[in-house]
């Protein structure tokens, strides 16, 4: 077995590791660490990776402060789809300042009244597809991806914008999803494979975005005075105080549309297919919010809340994360120098025996009822505490009151008796190839 400073490289060679890891993810990753361990080598196209899935190890990567930073070359290449954006920001003094700025816009500096807004724009925008449902007869088909794919465009436009920009001239959807789209690409095949790939049409899809964003920007001055409450209003003022350049609010914007859509999409998609797969669960969930209606009661509705957590567990959207250490770690029998790139998969750690117990492999939203603590290595979904996603309210939100809205009018039920596989794209989603994704739903 060939092995480089002692760790061993997978025998997969190039297209093997990439089909795996893509295709696979969870599974090919743990196959690969019952051969090897918790620490080793994997390849995609171009480069050559370093696997670290033992939990000690990942939490202390992940979770302590100036152990490492995101500060290399895939953070880099992030630039060229994301610009000045939070995620291609290295973990410093910068990345600091702009964090505690956008804050304000994502969790509406800490105030209530703010946060509720955004709260109430998402149960507004989920009830609006509800009653497209509603004109399509008491018993229909549906498929998650596609219904969800356009409640997150929305929800996430009226958070930002105030205004569904899809029915406006900005065809949104497609330009993100080609923003997005290049992002998998960058991080495979490197900047300048890239650029001749995919420069082109991601320039024309940034151009056009900028473009409608410029709109959103004139909407939102000419409305000052007014009592403005949403994102772009909040960085429109840190614009015209100098706190932030026209590059960085618009780079931002592109980064929280492309953070924060397909995420979001894939897990709602992932926790209805569940909820259908399984009627105890789904029964609970309406004992939970049946005749709840306001955004406070909801909030109280702790199973709407979990189902939707513990989608993002069992399916995590965004598995690969990857850091550079900045001091040497002990990962099992390996120390690691400082300087050395780490990528672990939160996925593999969200179903790992050792992390989340015997149940780790079943979607079970009585997890966050009989765990006593969540484990920390079972915890990055959202990415490490030092750097942690900053819509995730938001993003929790929406699933706990669509997860909640929909089960209060509809039952689901599967048509296949098949779950889905999940396969890795730009995020891990349910294989859509066979249809075992489709739900049969009921008027209740
Ligand atoms: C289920 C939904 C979501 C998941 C699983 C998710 C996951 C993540 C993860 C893992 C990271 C950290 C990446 C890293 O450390 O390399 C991240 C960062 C980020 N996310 Fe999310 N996200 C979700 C929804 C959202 C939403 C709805 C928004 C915007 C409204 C958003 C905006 C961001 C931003 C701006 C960052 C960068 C934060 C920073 O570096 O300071 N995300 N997200």
């Amino acid at each position: 077995m060939q092995r480089i400073a002692g760790i061993p490289v997978s025998k997969g060679g190039i297209i093997g590791d990439t089909l795996g890891y893509l295709g696979r993810h969870s599974a090919y990753l743990r196959e690969l660490q019952a051969m090897h361990g918790d620490v080793f080598y994997y390849r995609t196209l171009l480069s050559l990776n370093l696997m670290v899935l033992d939990p000690l190890a990942v939490d202390r990567i992940f979770n302590v402060k100036g152990v490492s930073d995101k500060d290399f070359d895939l953070y880099q290449m992030l630039k060229s789809t994301l610009g000045d954006g939070l995620v291609s920001i290295g973990t410093n003094e910068d990345w600091i300042v702009r964090r505690q700025m956008m804050n304000k816009g994502y969790k509406p500096a800490g105030s209530k009244e703010s946060m509720a807004f955004y709260k109430q724009e998402i149960l507004d925008e989920t009830n609006r597809l509800l009653n497209e449902w509603e004109m399509r007869g008491t018993t229909f088909v549906i498929d998650p991806i596609a219904e969800f794919q356009n409640l997150a465009i929305k929800v996430i436009s009226r958070i930002m914008f105030g205004r569904d920009i899809v029915e406006g001239v900005w065809t949104l959807p497609q330009h993100l999803n080609n923003i997005i789209r290049s992002l998998l690409l960058y991080g495979m095949v490197g900047t300048r494979a890239a650029n001749l790939i995919n420069g082109k049409r991601l320039r024309s899809s940034t151009k056009v975005a900028y473009e409608a964003m410029h709109q959103m920007i004139q909407i939102s001055r000419e409305a000052k005075g007014e009592h403005r409450m949403y994102m772009i209003d909040v960085l429109v003022d840190m614009l015209d105080s100098n706190m932030i350049t026209t590059k960085q609010l618009l780079d931002e914007f592109v980064t929280a549309l492309s953070a924060g859509y397909e995420t979001t999409t894939r897990s709602l998609a992932w926790a209805l297919i569940q909820i259908a797969h399984n009627d105890d669960v789904q029964l609970k969930l309406h004992q939970a919010v049946d005749g709840l209606t306001t955004t406070v009661e909801l909030d109280k509705a702790e199973y709407a809340w979990w189902c939707g957590r513990e989608a993002v567990r069992h399916a995590t959207p965004a598995p690969g994360l990857a850091r550079r250490l900045l001091e040497p770690v002990q990962a099992g029998n390996f120390l690691l120098p400082a300087g050395a790139i780490v990528n672990t998969s939160a996925q593999t750690l969200n179903t790992d025996k050792r992390v989340y117990g015997e149940t780790a492999e079943l979607y079970n939203p009585d997890h966050y009822s009989t765990l006593k603590e969540i484990p920390k290595a079972g915890n990055l979904a959202f990415g490490g505490t030092t750097r942690e996603c900053a819509g995730k309210l938001i993003a929790e939100a929406e699933m706990a009151y669509t997860l909640a809205a929909t089960s209060q009018r509809y039952w689901f039920e599967p048509i296949h008796q098949q779950i889905p596989a999940l396969k890795l794209g730009i995020v891990l989603s349910p294989d859509t190839s066979k249809g075992y994704h489709l739900l049969r739903v009921h008027r209740r």
